[in-house]
């Protein structure tokens, strides 16, 4: 009998392909960059799984073309680039890759957090830039971290995971989410609030949520408006859900004193973006997960969901 075929959207490790070859006949896309579209509108028409990545958009023409198409592995918690309705319509599977990425995430949303507040990327560049000629009193200060307050935006599995290193520095912990999360706030004594009283009352806000319809440009003008002056903004979840201009303009106009952003409306981050020139935004490519053990949990639990879905069984982590 003919075997299955897979084609992966990016290069992989010899273990995760080994896992899908297993069961499958595997193609993958070997280039660090994304595959061109057409390119893989080509190669799905024979897949009968696709791993893919944040970088892959999933929609109806894709689908259309991908007559045999039983399952698309997404190797990322988030799924904005997927269409899950036209995948229901086609009968295609949807897995992420949950859990594997919690803690990861949560330490690089707590390390920006205080890159940001403590001012660490700009120190570094003053030091580097050479103007370092002495110690002065107000030199870079920044902004408290511990026993500040953290408002989390968007209660999920890496929110309750920064809530518990939030605690550890003494902060009071409080958190906008759409059902109360009562494991948390047993845990961490972390306490709901509105949108309106967390963004008025938080020093450091954190933004978690899914890109959705619901979230999208869900920080504009009036949410910066409602913040401290003193306040530190920070998005570790998708672009989509901040309006840069509102941000660039509270930033320049001191409506709030520093942001800390992993992601961004279009990304790669153009580099003639306003936001990279003021020198109170902390910039990251979109590194949450980024570790190497996190990252290969990662591939592994997409491989695993393929390998299940190809051999009729159910996936560890549809969506
Ligand atoms: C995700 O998993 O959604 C992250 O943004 C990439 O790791």
């Amino acid at each position: 009998m003919k075997k299955p075929q897979v084609f992966v959207t990016r290069k992989l490790t010899d273990e995760v392909i080994a896992m899908l070859e297993a069961v499958a006949t595997v193609e993958q896309w070997t280039e660090d960059y994304p595959i061109p579209r057409e390119l893989l509108l080509t190669k799905v028409e024979q897949a009968d799984a696709v791993l893919t990545m944040l970088t892959e958009r999933i929609d109806e023409e894709l689908l259309t073309r991908a007559k045999h198409l039983r399952i698309v592995a997404n190797m990322a918690v988030g799924y904005d680039n997927i269409d899950l309705a036209a995948c229901k319509k086609h009968g295609v599977i949807v897995t992420n890759t949950p859990d594997v990425l919690t803690e990861a995430t949560a330490d690089l949303a707590f390390a920006l957090l205080m890159a940001t507040g403590r001012r660490v990327t700009e120190a570094n560049r003053f030091l580097l830039n050479g103007e370092w000629t002495s110690w002065s009193p107000m030199l870079l200060a920044g902004q408290n971290v511990f026993g500040t307050t953290l408002g989390i935006i968007g209660m999920g599995r890496i929110g309750e995971a920064v809530a518990r290193r939030a605690k550890g520095f003494g902060m009071r912990i409080i958190y906008h989410n759409r059902s109360r999360r009562h494991g948390a706030e047993e845990e961490t004594g972390a306490e709901w609030a509105g949108l309106e009283a967390l963004l008025q009352e938080s020093d450091y806000v954190l933004l978690l949520t899914p890109l959705t319809e619901e979230t999208r440009l869900l920080m504009g003008e009036k949410q910066f408006g409602l913040m401290k002056e003193t306040a530190v903004f920070i998005n570790v979840s998708r672009g989509g859900t901040v309006d840069e201009a509102a941000l660039y303009n509270a930033l320049v106009e001191k409506k709030i004193w520093a942001a800390g952003l992993d992601v961004f409306q279009v990304e790669p981050v153009p580099l003639d973006n306003p936001l990279l020139r003021l020198p109170n935004v902390v910039a990251l490519p979109h590194i949450g997960s980024a570790t190497i053990q996190t990252r290969t949990e990662m591939a592994k639990l997409a491989a695993a969901n393929i390998a299940l879905v190809l051999k009729g069984e159910e996936p560890l982590t549809a969506i």
